[in-house]
């Protein structure tokens, strides 16, 4: 799967942590490259609009808290970011919400959880049916659409 890959300075510990992790995948690193701090936005917007314009399937963002990166990539029509701090909502996001950006907290869960989130948000599949029309209540939005 191609999958974008972006942090601020928070989260590129785990960022890097998790590229090892993901090393059957097509990886796109959007950065940051180094723990100099800089501004969540600048690598967010990027990421998610490449999973936005289908050059990526799904999406991983990291940032201290995974607010900022979730407020960023929940801007970018298309895009249903999820920020994740247990499994259970890791499946949840996929079977419900159909995310494609995975939203994760540098600063707050340990690597160990990041990659059991990961493994479970990358193979649970959408359910479908009312969660679809919900879905598609959100895409209408997104176009101007009531
Ligand atoms: C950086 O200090 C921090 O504010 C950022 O990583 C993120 O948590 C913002 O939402």
């Amino acid at each position: 799967m191609k999958i974008a890959l972006a942090s601020d300075h928070a989260g590129y510990e785990l960022k890097e942590a998790i590229k090892e992790f993901l090393n059957e995948h097509k990886l796109t690193d959007f950065g940051t490259h180094s723990i100099e701090s800089m501004d969540y936005p600048d690598t967010g917007f990027k990421a998610a609009e490449a999973v936005a314009r289908g050059e990526c399937e799904r999406g991983i963002l990291i940032c201290g808290s995974g607010l900022g990166m979730s407020i960023v990539a929940n801007k970018v029509k298309g895009i249903r970011a999820a920020l994740c701090n247990s499994v259970e909502l890791a499946r949840l996001s996929r079977k419900h919400n159909d995310a494609n950006i995975l939203v994760l907290q540098g600063r707050f869960i340990s690597h160990s959880l990041a990659k059991e989130i990961i493994k479970v948000w990358f193979y649970t599949e959408f359910d479908g049916g009312r969660h679809q029309r919900r879905i598609d209540k959100i895409s209408r939005y997104e176009k101007g659409e009531k």
